[in-house]
């Protein structure tokens, strides 16, 4: 129904997890995939920080980059996400991700896509041209996807804002560039920089670019149920759906939304289920970081999960006291029991 096809990557229903810097680590894209979402993306990755990383002489191989980067073979089909303002950088860090070539390397294969950024609105990435400000210089968006496509055998997809501010909403002709260019998918946050989050967004604008276009489009901004994606496609026409905030505690969004596409019931797993889930991921965090870093980004996702409960506000400050994986089970296990 709302089957998605580029490249030789088939979305069944269309959904995606979008880019999250600091929360779509490999553990919460297991567990999106495990809810129903088909695709998902890498935090970010800076082009140019993955190439300079290669050139230190670090005996123990650490790079930051490297890890976030770094891919299985059981989260695919997946996209990992680069952010530059230079088509030399750009297209060198995509060969290199798709190579499996870099400092830093824990990949069992190649990522399925090589995603471009350019919607972050954050000002230390937009003041080096980066991110969002590339919607000001639509020339340089048709080189680096130019030079990214030609540098990788793997599809090219790009994520866009509406544009840079009110009076520059420029999404469909970004879109024609961005295809033209020989990108296979694009994804359009319905906000400009200037709103960076405020809420509210102009579905319109993804209509404009869906009709401007033959590449599927994903529609993105504030889904955070069913209901919302079912419109989002009614409305603009867009192939499928990127959820980003709707995720975050609540990776049972793609459920919904796959019951909902497919004609079923759908049913919210109890509150002592969602945590069994959470604490899945919570170990995997711990797993591949560690378990002090894993415990301390663990806190975040984990108050996400309590979202909405009796009792969530003295659950979420002991959580942030918790040092290890057996406090943080232990609470959420208490709560789940009363819930
Ligand atoms: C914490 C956070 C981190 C984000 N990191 C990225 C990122 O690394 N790359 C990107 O393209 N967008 C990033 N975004 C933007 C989201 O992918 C998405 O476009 C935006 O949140 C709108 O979707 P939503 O309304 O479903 O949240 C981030 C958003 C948030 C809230």
């Amino acid at each position: 129904m709302s089957q998605v096809t580029f490249g030789k990557i088939t979305l069944p229903h269309g959904l995606a997890l979008a880019p999250l810097a600091g929360v779509s680590d490999r553990a919460f894209r297991r567990v999106c995939r495990a809810c129903g979402a088909d695709f998902t993306v890498s935090e970010m990755v800076s082009a140019k920080a993955l190439c300079y990383e290669q050139r230190k002489k670090d005996p123990k191989n650490r790079s930051v980059s490297g890890q976030l980067a770094s891919v299985m073979a059981d989260e695919l089909p997946m996209a990992v996400q680069i952010f530059g303002s230079e088509p030399d950088f750009m297209a060198e860090a995509a060969r290199m991700i798709e190579a499996n070539e870099y400092i830093g390397c824990v990949s069992e294969v190649p990522p399925s896509a090589i995603d471009i950024n350019m919607g972050c609105p954050v000002r230390k990435v937009t003041a080096n041209g980066e991110g969002s400000a590339l919607l000001k210089n639509p020339k340089l968006i048709g080189e680096i996807v130019t030079a990214v496509v030609k540098a990788v055998s793997i599809p090219v997809t790009v994520k866009i804002r509406a544009g840079w501010d009110r009076d520059s909403v420029n999404a469909p002709e970004v879109a024609r560039i961005i295809e033209a260019s020989g990108a296979a998918m694009l994804t359009v946050h319905a906000r400009t920089r200037e709103q960076m989050y405020e809420p509210g967004v102009d579905r319109s604008v993804i209509t404009a670019v869906k009709n401007s276009v033959s590449i599927p489009v994903l529609g993105n901004g504030d889904i955070y149920t069913a209901a919302d994606a079912l419109s989002m496609m009614t409305e603009t026409g867009c192939d499928g759906v990127m959820i980003a905030r709707g995720a975050m505690g609540n990776p049972w969004v793609f459920s919904e939304i796959c019951a909902a596409l497919d004609g079923r019931d759908f049913a919210m797993p109890s509150a002592a289920e969602r945590f069994e889930v959470a604490l899945t991921q919570v170990r995997e965090m711990i797993a591949e970081k560690g378990e002090r870093v894993g415990v301390a980004e663990a806190k975040k996702h984990l108050s996400w999960y309590c979202h909405g409960m009796e009792g969530a506000a003295a659950a979420r400050s002991r959580l942030m006291q918790a040092v290890s994986y057996d406090e943080l089970a232990s609470i959420l296990r208490e709560m789940g029991g009363k819930a």
